[in-house]
């Protein structure tokens, strides 16, 4: 019996007492007091009361000690520019597949399209490197997929299932809850790729006051909607186990969460503006191919396909 063990059974719930985690482990008392320890000796802080047992303290921090159960390499920051740059720089230096960048506050957060992206204290931004044996044309629906395992993650810790805006937003009530940002590094002369870094900003214990004026209005966050503070740890969790799983299924479950994706949409069926730079064109948007591009219906009567890089979107009512 190891000591995650101990922890994976106290993030089951409240109290759980000593008694309890040995008979469930099949262990001593002696060797769940002594899991107990070393969880607290690596910075895991649990409560005890007499008569109840031990309880995970929710400290509402993040802690790397608290996520090193998870099958990914977590690296937990005090703060970062941009957790996908960080993730690039290990990337770049070799850094194995599954590595895990995650902070609460990022002083330079980047969102598509060359955009910034607001990271005040509270969030959690999350960044994973990928080292995927896939074609590069493979590649373009991995942003969908991370759309559809952070759908999940939400539902996992908050019980409700967020909206899909085409490309990478998550909403809830038409307001933003999170953003992705995929980006690549491929070999100059082969094309091949060398790593990807999906990069994911959710806004969980974040106050909508700490935005910047223009983004408020447009914005929620998960404690807003929970009507209580989240602990990141389980979110960060969450948002691992569940990417996890989504790129294990990459190719064999692609039919089944791209079409989770596409009921989630909330673009598909509506009348959009497709904004490139300054261009703006209405159109009608009509479903979300498997590569996760969108297929749309112009006002002369054209379809045509547009990817992520290309455009983003907005209802038409947004000029
Ligand atoms: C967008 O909405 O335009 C995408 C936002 C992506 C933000 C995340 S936060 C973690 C990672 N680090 C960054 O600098 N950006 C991504």
């Amino acid at each position: 019996m190891g000591r995650n063990e101990v922890l994976a059974l106290l993030r089951e719930g409240e109290y759980i007492s000593g008694e309890e985690i040995s008979r469930t482990l099949g262990v001593s008392r002696a060797a769940v007091w002594k899991a107990v320890r070393a969880l607290r000796a690596g910075g895991v802080e649990i409560d005890s009361v007499p008569n109840r047992g031990y309880c995970l303290h929710r400290s509402l921090r993040l802690n790397a000690a608290l996520l090193q159960t998870t099958p990914w390499n977590v690296i937990v920051l005090k703060e970062a520019d941009s957790t996908n740059n960080v993730a690039k720089q290990l990337g770049a230096q070799g850094a194995p597949d599954g590595t895990v960048i995650v902070t609460e506050h990022q002083t330079g957060g980047r969102g598509r399209l060359g955009r910034s992206f607001a990271s005040p204290p509270g969030g959690v931004y999350l960044s994973v490197l990928l080292r995927p044996d896939a074609e590069l044309s493979e590649l373009m629906h991995l942003t969908a997929m991370t759309a559809v395992a952070m759908r999940r993650a939400i539902y996992d810790c908050c019980g409700f299932a967020p909206d899909i805006k085409w490309t990478n937003d998550l909403l809830w009530q038409g307001k933003k809850l999170c953003g992705i940002l995929t980006e690549l590094s491929c070999e100059a002369e082969s094309g091949r790729l060398e790593y990807a870094v999906i990069g994911i900003g959710v806004n969980c214990n974040t106050h909508t006051e700490d935005l910047p004026p223009e983004v408020r209005p447009i914005a929620a966050s998960l404690a807003e909607i929970a009507g209580r503070e989240l602990d990141p740890n389980e979110l960060a969790a969450a948002m691992i186990r569940r990417l996890r799983e989504l790129s294990e299924e990459m190719r064999s479950g692609r039919a089944a969460w791209m079409q989770e994706y596409r009921s989630a949409c909330v673009t598909l069926g509506k009348q959009v503006l497709l904004v490139r730079g300054e261009e703006k064109r209405p159109a009608f948007a009509l479903d979300v191919d498997d590569e996760g591009s969108l297929i749309v219906r112009y006002e002369d009567g054209s379809v045509g396909t547009v990817n992520s890089g290309e455009a983003s979107v907005r209802g038409s009512e947004q000029k």
